[in-house]
């Protein structure tokens, strides 16, 4: 999510000084690169070793230090930064961005600096009640300062109510806020399958899979954040979407075949990564069957489900552009590439399962086959994956567009 985005961390003094911590966790998790400025009151609260060894770079402290100048200096800091995150921004230091002043390394640093800075202010009730602090606070949000929090609660001085520092998941959350959103994809629809299906043995028991749903998911999240008009078709799981996807829950192959082939038809895409279940049971009891003493046996006649992306693939309107999956233990891109033909799909999406680190896990890696030509994605995260499996598919949706109205 912030892969390749620079981010400069101040901490001023305040004992929310420690939550910082982990917010520069959190951002580097989500793929930032961190350099941390402390004021000397933050220094009281927490170390420059500390910060230094979750952040991965050195820590600046000082305006006048021609040791820390010679590794990035202060006007260099601050053309780095793609955001300045203020966490926690004292009352103290409030006034003096108001004011701007440049008394040390962090005020310098904002007035230098063009990119967008984010206060999370923290500082006892009665303090951020003061007309003095509301006023800087209301002066650095009209010109254009972003401001988190804060929360109310209970505070380290013993004192409830407003000024607890928000906590380091919310900061996350308002800097992905003031990330530009790329739309590119505006124009474009996608029905996208995702999860288990479960089938029915009786009332209390069924038949189904390990997938989690969390490929599929962030297949469709990744679309959505494009601008993406998105159906998400989900099997069981215990998930959630954001609300710009239209989601659609079913629980049996069947269901989702029925869901799956009237939105398919109405969209450009359609990308079938649920785990369905190939085939379901032929009769199913109305009641929970019992065991016996007599019988140490029990069989269950399965007949075929219907083939979701087949049936898809082979509409002989409104066919949309039909991406596949294929997880297999063995012969893996032999199997993923009958499947690419014999499904009568654009894409296939070969993903070897037999590590056991798929299912249900967060982590990934996919090789891609179509009828031209193939791409690997190496392990990843989820999300990151989904994110380049959606620039593969685009760009080869848009190449057979192409072609198609070449042929006209
Ligand atoms: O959900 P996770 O825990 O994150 O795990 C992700 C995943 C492993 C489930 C996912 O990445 C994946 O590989 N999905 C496809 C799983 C599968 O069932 O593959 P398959 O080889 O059995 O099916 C081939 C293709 O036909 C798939 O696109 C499948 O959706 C589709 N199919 C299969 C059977 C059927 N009756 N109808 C179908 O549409």
């Amino acid at each position: 999510m912030l892969t390749n985005k620079q981010i400069v961390v101040g901490i001023t003094g305040g004992i929310a000084a420690y939550k910082s911590i982990e917010l520069i966790r959190l951002l580097k998790t989500a793929g930032a690169e961190v350099r941390v400025v402390l004021t000397p009151a933050a220094e009281a609260f927490v170390t420059p070793l500390t910060l230094q060894a979750i952040s991965g770079n050195g820590v600046s402290t000082s305006l006048l230090d021609p040791q820390a100048e010679l590794a990035m200096g202060h006007i260099e800091l601050a053309k780095w930064a793609d955001f300045v995150v203020i966490a926690p921004a004292s009352a103290d230091f409030l006034a003096r961005l108001r004011l701007g002043m440049g008394n040390d390394l962090l005020s310098t640093l904002c007035l230098a600096t063009s990119a967008p800075i984010l206060l999370a202010p923290a500082m006892n009730q009665q303090m951020y009640k003061q007309q003095a602090v509301q006023e800087n606070l209301q002066v650095l949000a009209e010109r254009g300062v972003h401001l988190i929090g804060p929360n109310s609660g209970f505070q380290a001085c013993g004192d409830v109510g407003k000024g607890r520092m928000s906590e380091p998941t919310e900061i996350l959350a308002a800097v992905l806020q003031t990330l530009p959103k790329n739309r590119s994809l505006d124009q474009l629809s996608v029905t996208i399958t995702a999860g288990p299906t479960q089938e029915a043995i009786d009332p209390v028991r069924y038949i189904s899979n390990h997938s989690s749903g969390k490929m599929g998911f962030a297949i469709a999240e990744a679309f959505a954040e494009q601008g993406a008009k998105v159906t998400l078709i989900a099997g069981p799981v215990n998930l959630s979407s954001s609300s710009a996807i239209e989601r659609i829950d079913v629980v049996s192959a069947q269901e989702m075949a029925q869901q799956a082939v009237k939105f398919a038809q109405q969209n450009d895409l359609f990308i079938g990564c649920a785990a369905v279940a190939d085939y379901r049971v032929a009769e199913v009891a109305e009641q929970k069957i019992k065991k016996t003493d007599e019988n140490n046996e029990l069989t269950l006649r399965l007949i075929k489900n219907p083939d979701i992306i087949a049936t898809v693939a082979n509409l002989s309107e409104n066919r949309p552009f039909v991406v596949g999956f294929a997880a297999e233990t063995e012969k893996v891109e032999a199997y993923a590439k009958s499947k690419l033909q014999r499904k009568n799909l654009d894409v296939i999406c070969a993903n070897d399962v037999s590590s056991g680190q798929v299912f249900g896990k967060d982590h990934n890696a996919l090789h891609l086959f179509w009828q031209n030509g193939e791409k690997k994605l190496p392990l990843a995260d989820k999300q990151h994956l989904a994110q380049q499996l959606v620039a593969e598919i685009v760009a080869l949706y848009q190449q057979k567009q192409g072609e198609l109205n070449q042929s006209f």
